[in-house]
This record gives structure tokens, C-alpha cells and sequence, in this order.
């Protein structure tokens, strides 16, 4: 008898647990509008597959709906890096704390991204990247972390890869979504 309201017992409480998943997951695609206030020490962060990297989407198109810009919130391991990459639309990103190096190539050069030049970024530093220009950040600090509030406009954003600088722009990898892919509801297609 005892175990057997033992067993209806846990299997309530299972229920109720995968119940507050299901709501936990929905409640992050937020698309009706974002929530006035918001801790960001509460708000779920993932690598989406990247060593190294913790990313947040503190206001996103996909994630909450948002039209004209998206914000992130990103930390970079000691040692990690973006992949060298190019998007149509413009980045602002300040940074919060550490150190590392922003190489950028101009997107004049038509056949491919080039000889990149070097930046050093350094905390309160803050960059725009053009549109276009293919960029990597680097966080080249062993002891440090590097984090950095970036905002971009026409989310969402459609990333090209580049293996390196010489690749022809016409070969460089869309990899979309970037982020967020849980609540992209309809793609919208590539302009580039
Ligand atoms: C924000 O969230 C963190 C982590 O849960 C918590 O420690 C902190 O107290 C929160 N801040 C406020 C003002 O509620
Ligand atoms: C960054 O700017 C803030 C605000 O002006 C200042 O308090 C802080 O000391 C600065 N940090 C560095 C490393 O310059």
C-alpha cells in the first residue's frame, strides 16, 4: 500500500517536472514582447557549440521579438575566438572586461576578406564593424576572460564563415540561425 503511494506520488512530481520544463522552454521564446525589467544574471546562456564562449540574448528578433536590433551578452574563455565571419548588417560591441585583439578586413577587396588588420581591445574599448567586413575576436589573454555587450541591427543575423582570410567571399559558409534556432519560427531569406 505504502508503495504504491509511493509510486501515484512520484509520478505526480514527474509529471509537475516535466511540465515546468515544457513551460520553462516556451516561456525563453518570449515572442509577444520582452519583459520590462530583467535580471541578467537570470537569463539562460549557452556556447551554441563554440568552445569557450557563453552567449545571452538579452533582446532578440527570434527570442523576443525584437525588429530593429539585437543585444548580446558574450564571454570568451581565455583563448577563444570567434570564427572569422562577415554579416550585411552593422555591429557596435563595448567592452565590459579583459583583453584581445579584433582583426578586421576591409570588404573592399573584392575576391576575398585579405590581410586582416589588428586592434587591440582593451576594457571600456568600444568598435563598430562596417558592414560586411570580415572580423574575428580573439580573446589572446591566458588568465581572462573577455566580455562584451554587442548589439547588431536587422536581426537576425546571417553569419558567413571564412576557414581563413583567403577564402573567396563567394565560398565563405552561411551558417543560419546563429543563435536562437529554438524559437525561429519562419526563416527569413537571405539579401546578401
Ligand atoms: C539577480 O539574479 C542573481 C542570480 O539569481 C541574484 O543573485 C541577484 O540577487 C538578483 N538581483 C536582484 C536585484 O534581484
Ligand atoms: C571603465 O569605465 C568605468 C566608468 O567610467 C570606470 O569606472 C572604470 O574604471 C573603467 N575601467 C577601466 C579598466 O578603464
Amino acid at each position: 500500500m505504502a508503495g504504491s503511494g509511493c509510486l501515484l506520488y512520484f509520478s505526480i512530481l514527474s509529471s509537475l517536472l516535466l511540465f515546468s520544463a515544457t513551460i520553462t522552454e516556451a516561456s525563453q521564446c518570449a515572442i509577444s514582447g520582452l519583459p520590462f525589467v530583467r535580471n541578467i544574471s537570470e537569463l539562460p546562456q549557452d556556447n551554441h557549440g563554440r568552445g569557450g564562449l557563453s552567449h545571452i540574448t538579452i533582446a532578440g528578433s527570434a527570442l523576443h521579438g525584437m525588429k530593429e536590433v539585437e543585444v548580446w551578452l558574450q564571454t570568451f574563455a581565455p583563448g577563444s575566438r570567434t570564427p572569422i565571419h562577415r554579416h550585411s548588417c552593422e555591429e557596435v560591441f563595448v567592452v565590459l572586461k579583459g583583453t584581445g585583439t579584433l582583426y578586421l578586413a576591409s570588404s573592399s577587396h573584392v575576391k576575398y576578406p585579405g590581410t586582416p588588420q589588428e586592434f587591440s581591445i582593451f576594457p571600456n574599448s568600444t568598435f563598430h564593424i562596417p558592414v560586411n567586413d570580415a572580423h574575428q575576436i580573439v580573446n589572446s589573454n591566458e588568465r581572462e576572460d573577455l566580455q562584451m555587450l554587442a548589439v547588431i541591427s536587422r536581426p537576425p543575423v546571417k553569419v558567413f564563415i571564412y576557414d581563413d582570410w583567403f577564402v573567396p567571399h563567394t565560398a565563405a559558409k552561411l551558417k543560419f540561425p546563429y543563435w536562437d534556432e529554438q524559437c525561429l519560427q519562419s526563416p527569413q531569406k537571405d539579401e546578401l
